[in-house]
């Protein structure tokens, strides 16, 4: 503990002498969420954020494989409460000791995790929960921040509260003020945040304003200049983002906090499951945000504040994402669910583009597809029971494998399950309507996946593999004793 306060002046000390002659730059992270079947290894995760330079990272709980991974990678990290849990934290002091315990202080040692944000929700006051979380958020954060206290640790990790953008509105950025039923709770939040030194964060995303409304300009989504800017009296928005960050700070100044820094949880653009959810418009959104972020322009209400850091959403796929707000749901990473760069993107940290994740751990190249010599005509039901568990979104409209015909989808689909079920040859009967074949049936833009393992000695050629490694060590070790005189 002592070792890690240590730390945590001496970079406080660094940063202020160096903001006293540098102009302190926006960070970029991304969000790590872990709902997927085909998860990549932790450590594979980790080396690939270092490999891009990515030094800060949001993920939505504590889970303890990721986070013993990050130990030592010096990454920053901003773990979260799911909103379930609020009420039982709100309710007791000892579960948040608990809680800060087990989740925090045990990775607060030297090599440990450089934790320095904790989410208490993910965006709790969202308007589709009806205010259930709502009076939880204060007393779990009063209960939390007495735990850290109680460690040493309340100066260096600060409690945050990622809301959605749907916590305020307007119709013009400079009238912003939060919802009216949330003002009082906002207020007394806001005002803690403030005392605590931490900052407000938002999710924005213009990618679901253009998506949701039809009469919504394509080019305000963007960062290229817009023929519908928004003139907000002698204010002048050419993007969304901007108009949505500045209808926050008329909030925050609204309730007496309109220097409050601003962190962006979520921000970014999904590359499959819409018409507008592609790789080109994404590409064009993210790369626009940072360099757009990253010039320091700010916003006509912050002129040359921009956000202190944006979490990019998502690092990765995750296929088993709720499709509930759409079939776009599963497809948000700039890394497809193998870590695969699915773009060329810039993330400014002076590293080129962004780089592939190395060392991941495929299953063979095999592929289950559509028996070509079976009468299909009653497969759809396998086609339905396989496409409720494993995911077929970018077989529906506007997605990648949209027009890939009939037998395509019906292959599509089987494939997909045969992945998730880790290629167990069951799994690829389907009444005998499908079989394994070892020729990659991708077509087109539409991929075919092979799934991915994510433990080193999971299947059974790494199994063997882990057996030689340790023969060899033990005849090593024999030479070693019978050679030395
Ligand atoms: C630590 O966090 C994990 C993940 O959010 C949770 O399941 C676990 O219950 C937490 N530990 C305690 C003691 O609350
Ligand atoms: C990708 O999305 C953008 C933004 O909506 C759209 O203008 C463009 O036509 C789409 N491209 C393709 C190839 O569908
Ligand atoms: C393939 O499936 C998709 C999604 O259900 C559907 O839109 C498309 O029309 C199908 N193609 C054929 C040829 O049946």
């Amino acid at each position: 503990m002592k070792d890690f306060d240590g730390v945590g002046h001496v970079l406080l000390s660094i940063s202020i002498v160096l903001g006293s002659i540098l102009v302190v730059e926006s960070g970029i992270g991304v969000n790590w969420g872990t709902l997927s079947s085909h998860r990549l290894s932790p450590s594979v995760v980790v080396d690939l954020l270092k490999e891009n330079k990515i030094g800060k990272v949001k993920i939505f709980d504590a889970d303890p494989n990721v986070l013993r991974a990050l130990m030592g990678s010096g990454i920053e990290v901003m773990i979260g409460i799911p909103n379930e849990m609020l009420g039982t934290l709100s309710s007791s002091p000892a579960v948040a000791d608990l809680w800060v315990s087990q989740n925090v202080s045990r990775y607060a040692v030297k090599g440990g995790v450089n934790i320095r944000y904790i989410a208490v929700g993910n965006e709790p006051f969202l308007s589709n929960y009806q205010g259930q979380f709502q009076s939880f958020v204060l007393p779990a954060m009063v209960n939390l921040q007495q735990s850290l206290a109680k460690v040493n640790l309340a100066g260096y990790v600060k409690l945050v509260v990622p809301c959605n953008a749907d916590a305020y509105e307007a119709s013009l950025p400079s009238q912003g003020s939060f919802r009216p039923e949330l003002t009082q709770i906002m207020t007394q939040i806001v005002s803690f945040l403030n005392s605590n030194g931490s900052p407000f964060i938002v999710n924005i995303y213009p990618f679901l304003s253009l998506y949701q409304s039809s009469d919504f300009p394509q080019d305000y989504a963007f960062f290229d200049g817009s023929t519908h800017p928004v003139v907000d009296g002698s204010n002048i928005y050419y993007n969304a983002f901007d108009g949505n960050f500045d209808t926050l700070v008329a909030a925050l100044n609204k309730i007496g906090y309109g220097q409050m820094p601003i962190v962006i949880g979520e921000v970014g653009w999904p590359t499959d499951g819409a018409f507008s959810a592609n790789l080109s418009a994404a590409r064009a959104f993210n790369q626009g945000l940072i360099n757009h972020v990253l010039s320091n322009k700010g916003t006509p209400l912050r002129p040359g504040v921009p956000p202190l850091d944006i979490y990019l959403f998502s690092l990765l796929d995750e296929e088993q994402k709720s499709i509930l707000p759409g079939n776009f749901e599963r497809h948000w990473g700039i890394f497809s669910f193998d870590g695969q760069a699915k773009y060329p993107l810039n993330l400014g940290l002076g590293n080129g583009i962004l780089k592939n994740a190395k060392d991941v751990e495929y299953l063979p190249s095999r592929w289950c597809v559509a028996n070509p010599s079976q009468d299909l005509g009653s497969a759809s039901n396998h086609m339905k029971l396989a496409c409720s568990m494993a995911d077929c979104t970018t077989l529906l409209y506007g997605g990648s494998c949209n027009a890939i015909g009939e037998k395509g989808n019906i292959s599509y689909a089987f494939n997909s399950y045969y992945q998730l079920q880790k290629q167990d040859a069951r799994s690829c009967d389907f009444d005998g309507l499908g079989m394994v074949t070892f020729l990659d049936p991708s077509i087109g833009d539409c991929h075919f996946l092979v799934g991915v393992t994510d433990n080193n000695c999971s299947c059974v050629g790494c199994g063997i593999l882990c057996g030689l490694w340790i023969m060899t060590l033990w005849v090593v070790i024999y030479l070693r004793i019978f050679e030395s005189p």
